[in-house]
């Protein structure tokens, strides 16, 4: 890598964002953009897809960095139609917060909406409502897997933690750390890699197994799944002060940064039986661990979180210098090479809402930005 982290300059990254997120709009309309293929036009997916709040994300934050109403007037309605979507038969499930957090909490937080806050707390509702007592979990997905939990689920607990400061009910705060405690306690290994699936009885909550999901295997190591591990879990310390938890989000990110390649962008999976060189790489796990990183730097003393900035700064440079889409002027999305699915061979190779959401969430807090809501 040829940047200097030491001097790397975020104010001219976000300079080349902006202009990027401006094509975007024009090229993105009303789209709820979920994947881009080699052709670079970003697909239109169904608004229930886990994925539909990152696009307006992205312009909430371009909003409050720039104060352009551009911005605001686009992101606007995102909340409404998500909501809307809801109130129909449709599939939404433990990646509520993934939907309403970048849309509605953030509104609301910026613009005081009464509306955006009915809605964020109509999602944590939902969210709450998931949750299995039995067995200390939220459900993942829909259909007949009545006892599965995934880690994604734990980057959609700080909608819980922001819905018990809100309202003020610590029911929802009550979920989310029981939720947390089941990550402790189930997904997280001692080496700090990380479980995507874990399923229970869910009549008596007794733990079956873990299974490899969108990882290689259950005893592999999902990069994206330590990614949510990593950020999720320095939320969850943010939230409640409980140091376990920030303590098993330093495990995962001592694992996640020990097994970076060297461009610093990981691997779509830390343990496979090929040769890592040859895997596709994940660009989204890196823009999520990145942001995650700078988290976890910002929770601890500085002498402890310096080589976690670090980490995420070096993460973005080779993000921005290697996997930007800065010289294809007609490509929708930011980043390259995200994986989505690889087991199922679905969305290998391609570039990912999401990669986009967090690559642009990680350069909006190295150039100052705070008004986080995951
Ligand atoms: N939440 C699903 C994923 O990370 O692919």
């Amino acid at each position: 890598m040829s940047k200097d982290t030491n001097t790397a300059d975020w104010p001219s990254l976000w300079e080349r964002i902006v202009p990027k997120v401006d094509q975007m709009m024009a090229a993105i309309g009303d789209k709820a953009p979920h994947v881009a293929k080699a052709d670079g036009i970003y697909d239109d997916t169904r608004l229930d897809w886990w994925t539909t709040g990152f696009w307006p994300g992205i312009l909430w934050i371009l909003y409050d960095r720039t104060g352009d109403e551009r911005y605001r007037n686009m992101a606007w309605s995102w909340d409404e139609r998500l909501e809307q979507f809801m109130l129909q038969p449709n599939g939404f499930d433990h990646d509520v917060g993934f939907h309403f957090l970048p849309t509605a909490v953030i509104k609301y937080k910026i613009t005081g909406d009464a509306d955006a806050r009915r809605r964020g707390l109509f999602a944590a509702n939902f969210l709450a409502g998931r949750f299995n007592p039995a067995g200390s979990f939220i459900r993942a997905w829909n259909g007949d897997k009545l006892g599965w939990s995934i880690i994604d689920t734990a980057m959609n607990l700080s909608l819980l933690f922001w819905a018990a400061k809100e309202s003020g009910d610590p029911r929802y705060a009550h979920i989310a750390k029981a939720h947390a405690d089941t990550v402790l306690r189930e997904f997280i290994r001692a080496d700090g890699s990380v479980h995507h699936i874990v399923s229970f009885d869910p009549e008596t909550g007794e733990r079956i197994e873990a299974l490899g999901g969108q990882g290689y295997g259950p005893d592999s190591a999902w990069s994206r799944g330590a990614s949510w591990a990593l950020y999720g879990m320095v939320n969850a310390y943010r939230h409640t002060g409980d140091i376990a938890y920030l303590r098993a989000s330093e495990r995962v990110a001592n694992f996640f940064i020990a097994n970076l390649p060297e461009d610093q962008v990981p691997h779509w999976d830390f343990r496979t039986d090929a040769e890592l060189a040859g895997e596709p790489r994940d660009t989204s796990a890196g823009a999520i661990a990145a942001s995650g990183l700078l988290e976890l730097a910002t929770s601890l003393p500085e002498s402890e979180g310096r080589c976690y900035r670090s980490a995420a700064e070096r993460i973005i440079c080779g993000l921005d210098e290697i996997y930007g889409t800065w010289n294809l002027p007609n490509h929708e999305a930011i980043l390259l090479h995200g994986t989505g699915h690889k087991p199922a061979g679905q969305n290998v190779d391609v570039s990912l809402i999401y990669g986009d959401y967090f690559f642009v969430e990680a350069a909006a807090k190295l150039t100052g930005w705070k008004q986080r809501v995951f």
